[in-house]
């Protein structure tokens, strides 16, 4: 946590325009491609969320909750990283749309049981929390019924990933054993179970998956460019997936 904290502290004056740009998007979409929610129905009906309590669980600058504010949620973000929190304050000023922001660990959320209705995470605690602290809370957090969705990177994307450079066609990484990773110098640490080692914590945490999307990069290459990926792999093989699944 200290160490996440750290890095998105000295990384955050990167993520001004993004977030800022994502903020601007009058729709939903997902990862590092922008693929439209519309395309992918991973959050379902979204007409489902209005009047919903949502927590994103590492909301970073707040994009995702502002569009679930969008869609007539209430949502609550979440960020270890009061730098991050503080970008999402000055976007929700620049553009006018307000909710809770609380500083804390999506793997030891300071707010009651059964709070809300959904809990989301894009690239948030679904990479930087271990997932054997972070799904049980979002357990925790989620009322019977409740939904979760989260975006994280592929296990073959990262069974392909070198130290340093974009995804191979080579497998260079052991599928068995995945899970806490470091890429080395002053990075952070990123976890990234297993698909059946996943699955398998989620029913033990109490969820059905209701689906598991893997998604492709979309035909025409968008302008911005990731040094740990390239859209030519992401043609080919899915490098990200959104999970969703439904707290029984
Ligand atoms: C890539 S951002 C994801 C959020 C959002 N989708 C975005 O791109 O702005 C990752 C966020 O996870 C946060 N984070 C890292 N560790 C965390 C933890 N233990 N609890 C809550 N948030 C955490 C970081 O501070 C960062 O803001």
């Amino acid at each position: 946590m200290r160490r996440n904290r750290e890095y998105w502290t000295r990384t955050q004056p990167d993520w001004i325009e993004p977030g800022r740009r994502a903020w601007a998007k009058a729709d939903i979409d997902w990862g590092i491609w922008g693929v439209p929610e519309a395309e992918l129905g991973a959050l379902g009906d979204l007409s489902w969320y209005r009047g919903k309590d949502v927590v994103e669980l590492g909301c970073g600058t707040g994009y995702f909750s502002a569009w679930m504010a969008k869609v007539g949620a209430r949502p609550v973000g979440i960020d270890i990283t009061p730098a991050q929190l503080e970008c999402a304050r000055g976007f929700q000023r620049e553009f006018g749309i307000e909710f809770p922001l609380i500083e804390g660990s999506a793997e030891e959320v300071p707010l009651p049981d059964g709070s809300f209705d959904a809990a989301i995470s894009e690239y948030g605690a679904s990479i930087w929390c271990d997932p054997h602290r972070w799904v049980p809370e979002a357990a925790r957090l989620l009322r019977p019924g409740g939904v979760l969705v989260f975006m994280r990177n592929t296990t073959l994307s990262m069974c392909c990933s070198p130290d340093t450079g974009p995804a191979t066609e080579t497998l260079c990484r052991d599928w068995f054993g995945l899970g806490r990773m470091e890429w080395g110098g002053d990075e952070g640490v990123e976890f990234h179970l297993p698909t059946g080692a996943m699955l398998r914590l989620l029913r033990s945490c109490g969820f059905e998956v209701e689906d598991l999307i893997e998604v492709q990069a979309p035909e025409q290459e968008p302008e911005r460019r990731w040094e740990y990926m390239t859209h030519d792999w992401a043609r080919r093989w899915p490098c990200e997936e959104i999970w969703r699944a439904r707290k029984r």
